[in-house]
């Protein structure tokens, strides 16, 4: 395995994560399931600085769900608890790296605390121009098609867009990833095969590693390992075998 300085395959511009499994990740080591949350800040913070570092320029994290609010609420007290701490103790340590910090979903239903440190570290890494880390915290991908198409609704109605002009690329500004190319790459950790609601419209064309480790134990080289994976697959987009191979 290539240490993330001598990683020269062909680096996905925009990775996206499902970190799964740190509940069980908790009870394996006889632990509550928020300290398996705070385990999973450390691999966030390995994966990051991975991804920085080969040159990854879009890394979107699923932190949290829209359906995450029907957890317990200890639960979800302590794991938007841990989301303030950790971006507040980040802040400098993203800015030393270069790194960006940009956030979609429902922000506004955030607890207050959280909705301001988020744009708190938001304002003061703005002007960082290598990696954008882009946290997904109260994100579904069915509430941001809706949004979407309300939104897109109202401006037809405004007149500032015909119905007939509407395709793809004018729906794609309507999303909160609008600034952001599409993922290469998804990768979800713990074993499960599912999207659970995560950029639905984004994915479309995106390859999907899926790994047994828990989110805890994904570390920056497990990172590399799926780049590795990645650059084993042909991306055909719909066309043919033949097509690729003549770039027709
Ligand atoms: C899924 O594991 C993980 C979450 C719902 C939370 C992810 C949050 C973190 C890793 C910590 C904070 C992150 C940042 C970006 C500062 P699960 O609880 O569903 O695990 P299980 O399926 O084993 O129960």
């Amino acid at each position: 395995m290539p240490s993330t300085a001598e990683h020269k395959e062909n680096i996905p511009e925009h990775i996206a994560i499902i970190m799964d499994g740190n509940g069980r990740w908790a009870k394996k080591h006889g632990k509550a399931r928020v300290f398996g949350h705070r385990s999973g800040v450390k691999s966030v913070r390995s994966v990051t600085e991975g991804a920085a570092e080969i040159g990854v320029k879009y890394l979107t994290l699923y932190a949290f769900s829209t359906e995450n609010w029907n957890r317990p609420r200890a639960e979800v007290t302590a794991l938007m608890q841990l989301l303030v701490s950790t971006i507040a103790k980040e802040t400098k340590t993203l800015s030393k790296n270069n790194i960006k910090l940009q956030a979609i979903g429902d922000l506004k239903s955030l607890p207050a605390s959280c909705f301001q440190e988020l744009n708190k570290a938001i304002a003061s890494t703005a002007n960082n121009s290598g990696m954008t880390l882009n946290l997904a915290l109260s994100y579904s991908s069915k509430w941001e098609i809706m949004e979407a198409v309300k939104e897109l609704l109202t401006d037809v109605k405004k007149g500032k867009i015909q119905d007939d002009e509407i395709d793809e690329a004018v729906f794609k500004n309507y999303l909160c990833t609008k600034e952001i190319p599409d993922p290469e790459l998804l990768i979800r950790t713990s074993g499960e095969h599912r999207i659970s609601n995560f950029l639905l419209w984004q994915l479309a064309y995106s390859e999907l590693y899926f790994t047994d480790k828990l989110w805890p134990d994904f570390r920056k080289d497990d990172l590399l390992q799926a780049i590795d994976d990645y650059n084993k697959r042909e991306r055909r987009f719909g066309k043919t075998s033949e097509q690729i191979a003549t770039k027709k």
